[in-house]
């Protein structure tokens, strides 16, 4: 693996009596691409979220890039916006048109001059697809269209790191692949990425790892091809069987 970028040691979490992160001892490299993958209520949104503290956890340490993630205030701030993280609901701003979302960030928290950022934003919508409608407001989009923005405000801050949880499992089918076309692009270009996604065709396409979360462990990680032909563990098998016969 190339020089590890985001570092989990010995995670633990809980939420009152449940133990919801067991024991995370996760390394993710410098343009590796991994696929987190679990039954739900495994952890998999929770685990994402510890990595750029919107949630707390008790025990053990994560650091991205050799930094360790600090508890609050500026500095936390700072190393937050090093994580992009694109949610399952596109959490665009609705009083704001699409190129005001993907500048906002640059602007208030880079300190970035507006022409800048709207220069670099309008690059940026022109890699998703949606330039043409930088003018509109996000009800004016489509599901996979405004998803396609979210990832441009993402990469707007020039992330070091991108977490998707579920990006596509509140899109039409039709909408889906515009999206993973994207991530995919991304992933070729080298950007970090860890996807919680059940999507397998993207996951043989770009990612080199899938991590199966069960119960808050992780019980075993493989490459895509190995995970989903060969899984080892009765959990997994017992999991593949569900999603495939979906
Ligand atoms: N804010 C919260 N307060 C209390 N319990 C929570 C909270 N958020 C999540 N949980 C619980 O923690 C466990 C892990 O939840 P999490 O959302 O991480 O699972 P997940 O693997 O992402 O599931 P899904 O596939 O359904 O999205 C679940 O049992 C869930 O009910
Ligand atoms: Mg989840």
């Amino acid at each position: 693996m190339s020089e590890p970028l985001v570092v989990m040691k010995d995670v633990n979490k809980h939420y009152g009596d449940l133990h919801v992160l067991k024991d995370i001892n996760l390394e993710i490299g410098k343009g590796e691409v991994v696929i987190l993958i679990g039954p739900s209520g495994s952890g998999k949104s929770t685990l994402c979220r510890t990595i750029n503290r919107l949630e707390t956890f008790e025990a053990g340490s994560i650091t991205i890039d050799g930094k360790e993630l600090p508890q609050e205030g500026k500095a936390l701030a700072d190393l937050r916006a090093d994580v992009g993280m694109v949610f399952q609901s596109f959490n665009l701003f609705a009083h704001k048109t699409i190129l005001e979302n993907v500048t906002l960030g640059p602007i208030k928290v880079r300190k970035t001059p507006k022409a800048q950022a709207e220069k670099r934003a309008m690059e940026l919508l022109e890699r998703v697809g949606v330039a043409h409608q930088a003018a509109k407001y996000p009800a004016q989009l489509s599901g996979g269209q405004q998803q396609r923005v979210a990832i441009a405000r993402s990469l707007a801050m020039d992330p070091k790191v991108m977490l998707f949880d579920e990006p596509t499992s509140a899109l039409d089918p039709e909408m889906i692949n515009e999206v993973l076309d994207v991530m995919v692009t991304l992933a070729k270009e080298g950007m970090t990425m860890v996807v919680v996604t059940h999507e397998m065709g993207f996951a043989r396409k770009a990612a080199q790892r899938v991590v199966f979360l069960a119960d808050g462990q992780i019980v075993e990680q493989a490459t895509p091809e190995e995970f989903f032909t060969n899984p080892k563990s009765d959990r997994a098998k017992d999991f593949l069987g569900k999603i495939l016969t979906h």
